[in-house]
This record gives structure tokens, C-alpha cells and sequence, in this order.
């Protein structure tokens, strides 16, 4: 979702800068002209010289997408330390490491525009992912309070809170990937709708968040899971 969201915003306007551990980063950067930096959002010194480092080549950051993340597939009686340590590091670290240091500059200039990546499983309970549950209701809470705190500065915060998504995520930490039967049964049984959501769907409402189109709009938690949390 956020290669999508680079896509859409690039379509926008945007010049796309890229962070991504996954040195395939390097590719997808080059279809969008954007600019890759690798590495990982759990160091906040590597978060900190991707900022710097676009204030410095393109003279601002005014919009922030924090969609990198990770998922443990466990019960919280079997999620280990170095997992649930690992989770929060790159789902909750991550997006407070990118955030602190792009937000001084939007003050700076009296205009930035955030936008975090909760999950529906930061609103209700995610049974056999708690460790990720826990991660989005922090993403949630630290968008609703820096909101809060840069809202008469020009700088708005708000969340992206998908539902079920396909991309990369439903297949990764798991023994095998799922079928597409498995697929179509999950989206039959857990989206109103009856279908899996498409990365563009929610790239569009990113763009949305992060474009004056959305100026009256701070520390809000925008679902875009096909009824799934209407329940
Ligand atoms: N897929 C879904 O159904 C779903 C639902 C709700 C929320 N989300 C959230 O949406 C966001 C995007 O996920 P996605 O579904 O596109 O998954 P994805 O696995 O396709 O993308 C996540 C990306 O984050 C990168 N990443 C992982 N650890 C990193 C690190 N330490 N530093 C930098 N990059 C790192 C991965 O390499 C990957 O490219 C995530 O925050 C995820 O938690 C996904």
C-alpha cells in the first residue's frame, strides 16, 4: 500500500521519496522517479537522515506516508520477546521515528500533512495477532495526540485504518501463502462487502489525507475496510 500510495501521489504531483528495508525498494523507486533510501524505520539515526536528506535535495517534506510495517501471527501466550520487541520497533518506533523528524520542518513552515497506516485491528481486537493489535492502537492514539499538538501549526495528523487488504501482508509470516480459495473464503467471511480490498483503494484516500482536499481533517482515523469495523 505504500508503493500505491507512492503511485498515486507521483500521479498527483509528488516527488516520491521511498524508504523500504527491502532493497527491491531500489526498482519500484526508479518506475515512479522517485528517490530510494534503504534501510530500516527502526533506526531512528537512518529516519533522521532520510529527512534531512529531502529538506536538503528537495527543499521540503510536506507529506509523510509512515506505511512501512510488520505482522506476528500469534496469540499473545505464544509471542515471544524478540517478536513482540521486533513488532513494536518497526510498526510503533518506526512511525514515531519518521514523524519526529519530518514534523519540525512542517512547523517550521506553517504546513505538513501526515499520514499513519492503523489497521482495523487497532479499533476492535485482533484475535491471534495481538502483538500487531497493540502496535495500530499505538499508531492510533500517537496520531490522535500529534494532531493535537501541531493542530494551530499548520501540520495535520491523520490515520489510513484499512480492513483486508491484498497485498504481500496476508501471505508474510505465515507456513505458506494462502490459496485463492482461502482468500475468497476470508473475504466471504470477514468483509461485509465479500471482497478483498485493492492497495489503490486505499491509496486514493492516503492521497486524499495527505492533499489540501482534506484541510478541515486532523487526528482522524479513516477506515477503509468495507463495513468491517460498522459491525
Ligand atoms: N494488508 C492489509 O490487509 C493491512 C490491513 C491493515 C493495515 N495494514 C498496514 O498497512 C501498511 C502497509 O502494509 P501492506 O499491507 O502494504 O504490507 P506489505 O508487506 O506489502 O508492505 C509493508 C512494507 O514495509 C516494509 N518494511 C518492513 N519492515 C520495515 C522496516 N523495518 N523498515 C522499512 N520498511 C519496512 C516491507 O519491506 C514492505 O515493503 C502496514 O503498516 C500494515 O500494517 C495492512
Amino acid at each position: 500500500m505504500g508503493n500505491a500510495s507512492a503511485v498515486v501521489l507521483a500521479e498527483r504531483g509528488a516527488t516520491v521519496v521511498l524508504v523500504d528495508v527491502n532493497p527491491s525498494l531500489e526498482a519500484f523507486a526508479a518506475e515512479v522517479d522517485g528517490i530510494a533510501h534503504v534501510g530500516s524505520v527502526a533506526d531512528s539515526a537512518f529516519c533522521d537522515g532520510v529527512i534531512a536528506a529531502t529538506e536538503e535535495t528537495c527543499g521540503a517534506v510536506d507529506i509523510l506516508v509512515n506505511a512501512a510495517g510488520t505482522i506476528v501471527r500469534a496469540d499473545a501466550v505464544d509471542t515471544s520477546d524478540a517478536d513482540w520487541h521486533r513488532i513494536f520497533s518497526v510498526n510503533v518506533d518506526g512511525v514515531f521515528y519518521m514523524s519526529r523528524a519530518a514534523v519540525s520542518g512542517m512547523v517550521a513552515r506553517g504546513r505538513g500533512s501526515i499520514v499513519n497506516f492503523g489497521s482495523i485491528w487497532g479499533v476492535v481486537g485482533g484475535p491471534g495477532h495481538s502483538a500487531y493489535a497493540a502496535t495500530k492502537g499505538a499508531v492510533h492514539q500517537l496520531t490522535k495526540s500529534m494532531a493535537l499538538e501541531h493542530a494551530r501549526q499548520g501540520v495535520r495528523v491523520n490515520a489510513v485504518v484499512p480492513g483486508e487488504i491484498r497485498t504481500p501482508m496476508l501471505s508474510s509470516e505465515r507456513a505458506r501463502p494462502p490459496t485463492e480459495d482461502e482468500l475468497h473464503a476470508l473475504a466471504d467471511r470477514a468483509v461485509p462487502m465479500g471482497r478483498l480490498g485493492d492497495p489503490r483503494e486505499v491509496a486514493e484516500v492516503v492521497a486524499f489525507l495527505a492533499s489540501d482536499a482534506s484541510s478541515y481533517m486532523t487526528g482522524s482515523l479513516v477506515t477503509v475496510d468495507a463495513g468491517y469495523t460498522a459491525r
